[in-house]
């Protein structure tokens, strides 16, 4: 698998499921990969993990939810979250695709000293000459081409294209299918919903929404939410 880090492009990754500036390359580390979530998003990453062929350490599945303690994932079980001092040098990934928790769940792994790890299906496309914030999650299928700068913690869903020289925001999710144009900018906390396109050169807000489906041909600001062809405000 291609490699995220400008520093890392001739580097071959030995764990293509743990791709980080810090890990690329190294050592398989010795600590359990602590997962935090254990729903729908869950599935999909740990999808990816077993994609990569198995060679990985013990997976903890952690959750806030008490329902689900003791049930399986993918035949994981699920375990308490509790976010602590343990976590010092752990590698840990949030899989949830709520943005707000995930940066609550990412601050507080960042107080425990705990490492978050980054994720690529194998069969997505990362161009050598991208970044990759820690913590993101790229899915099969999806692209993200060179220059481009995804942030701490986003999300690339299925199919999805990150095209030349875009910014994400960190915590942003760009679901299955959506297309960024060349040189787009996400602002943080954005979901640009699934099966929409975003024009070449167009900025997107904080904490904007656009709707699935959506094309969007013009800059839209912070907190928007957008539907349609050519994408417009939901009043
Ligand atoms: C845009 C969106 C956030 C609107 O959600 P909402 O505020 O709850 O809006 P509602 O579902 O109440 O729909 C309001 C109206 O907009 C329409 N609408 C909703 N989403 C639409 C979309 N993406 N495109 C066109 N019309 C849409 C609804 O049909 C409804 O029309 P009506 O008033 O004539 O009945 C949501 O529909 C959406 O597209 N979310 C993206 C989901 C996604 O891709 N998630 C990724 C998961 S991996």
């Amino acid at each position: 698998m291609a490699m995220a880090s400008p520093t890392s492009t001739s580097a071959i990754c030995s764990q293509p499921w743990l791709c980080t500036q810090t890990y690329c390359g190294s050592p398989m580390p010795s600590k359990s990969l602590v997962i935090f979530g254990a729903g729908g998003h869950a599935k999909v990453v740990l999808d990816a993990l077993f994609a990569s062929g198995g060679d990985f350490g013990r997976i903890e599945l952690r959750d806030g939810d008490p329902e689900l303690w003791g049930k399986l994932v993918l035949g994981l079980a699920i375990g308490p979250l509790h976010i602590s001092s343990e976590l010092a040098e752990t590698p840990c990934h949030i899989a949830i695709g709520n943005a707000d928790i995930r940066r609550r769940i990412a601050a507080e792994i960042h107080s425990a000293g705990g490492n978050l790890v980054t994720i690529a299906h194998p069969r997505a496309i990362v161009s050598p000459h991208a970044t990759l914030g820690a913590g993101s999650f790229i899915a099969a299928g999806a692209i993200i081409a060179p220059n481009a700068v995804v942030g701490e913690a986003v999300i690339v869903n299925h199919s999805a294209i990150v095209d030349h020289d875009c910014l994400v925001g960190a915590f942003s999710h760009i679901a299955p299918g959506a297309v960024l144009g060349g040189g787009v900018t996400i602002g943080r906390r954005t979901l640009i919903g699934a099966g929409a396109t975003i024009l070449p050169g167009c900025s997107i807000g904080s904490e904007t929404i656009i709707g699935a489906g959506a094309v969007v041909t013009r800059t839209i600001g912070d907190r928007e939410k957008v539907i349609m062809v050519p994408a417009s405000k939901v009043v």
